[in-house]
């Protein structure tokens, strides 16, 4: 007896986008993403990563072929490579812009955005202004306000990786943890061999020019996600798995 699978979240059906100069940024990608799972995308520079991201989001529509996305998935949200904060706002006026601009009453948004700061190890910088924040610390920011509106869709494009590997390493753990406990749907953009296969339960390698599906891997581990995965003989297979997937996809 097969195993019944909940419709998905996401699904892309024969999806190629061309650019109006003519590049072909993504040729022919069909997958579909399932509730709660995290997938990541990996792939070269310039492989059309982003432009995917974009067109699972709805903010770019796809030359040929369809992007379905059920009317029951609830809110979408996008996690930027740079923090993109406002500058002359506070951490927790930066939070809570989401509710603000659906017209939440203030006392409600502030509570919510007070209590996502703390989710995220910010308590005590409610008041502070990204100027006052460092680098990991802004993306904490960000990671809360696409969090703010408990969203069943979060794409993150590369988040990390303007990170030393300290902090990476940190906000990978907790990103994990805030996962567990929510359960969104998560769509991670990264170069990282070594960090797609630490956060995610499947790995999409892209090969470039133009940017395609190259392989589709499950990372499948007894492990709990977390430090002890992250030294163990599994997570070093998986690593030297994914790493071969990718050279062989450099290579087409
Ligand atoms: N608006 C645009 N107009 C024209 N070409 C574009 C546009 N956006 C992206 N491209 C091209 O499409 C291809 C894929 O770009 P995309 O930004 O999706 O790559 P990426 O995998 O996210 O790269 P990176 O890892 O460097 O962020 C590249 O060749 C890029 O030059
Ligand atoms: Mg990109």
């Amino acid at each position: 007896m097969s195993v019944p699978t909940s419709s998905p979240v996401v699904a892309l059906s024969n999806v190629s986008k061309s650019f109006a100069n003519g590049t072909l940024a993504v040729r022919d990608v069909t997958l579909a993403l399932q509730p709660g799972s995290f997938t990541s995308l990996l792939g070269p520079s310039g492989c059309g990563k982003s432009t995917l991201l974009r067109l699972m989001a709805g903010l770019s529509e796809p030359t040929t072929g369809s992007v379905t996305r059920p009317q029951t998935v609830g809110t979408t949200s996008f996690v930027f490579q740079e923090p993109t904060l406002m500058p002359w706002a506070s951490a927790l006026d930066n939070v809570t812009l989401p509710l603000d601009l659906a017209g939440a009453p203030k006392a409600e948004a502030a509570a919510k955005g007070r209590e996502l700061l703390a989710r995220v190890g910010l308590k005590g910088f409610e008041g502070s202004y990204p100027r006052e924040l460092s680098g990991g610390m802004k993306m904490r920011v960000s990671i809360a306000r696409a969090l703010v509106t408990q969203p069943q869709v979060l794409l993150l494009d590369e988040p990390f990786a303007a990170l030393d590997e300290i902090t990476r390493f940190k906000l990978n753990n907790d990103f994990l943890e805030l996962w567990k406990e929510q359960r969104f749907t998560a769509i991670f953009v990264t170069h990282s061999v070594f960090e797609s296969v630490y956060m995610s339960e499947r790995v999409l390698v892209l090969a470039a020019c133009p940017g395609r599906l190259a392989a589709d891997l499950a990372i499948q581990t007894e492990h709990e996600r977390g430090e002890q995965f992250r030294t163990s003989a599994d997570y070093a297979r998986l690593c030297r798995q994914t790493s071969e997937a990718l050279e062989k996809a450099m290579k087409t």
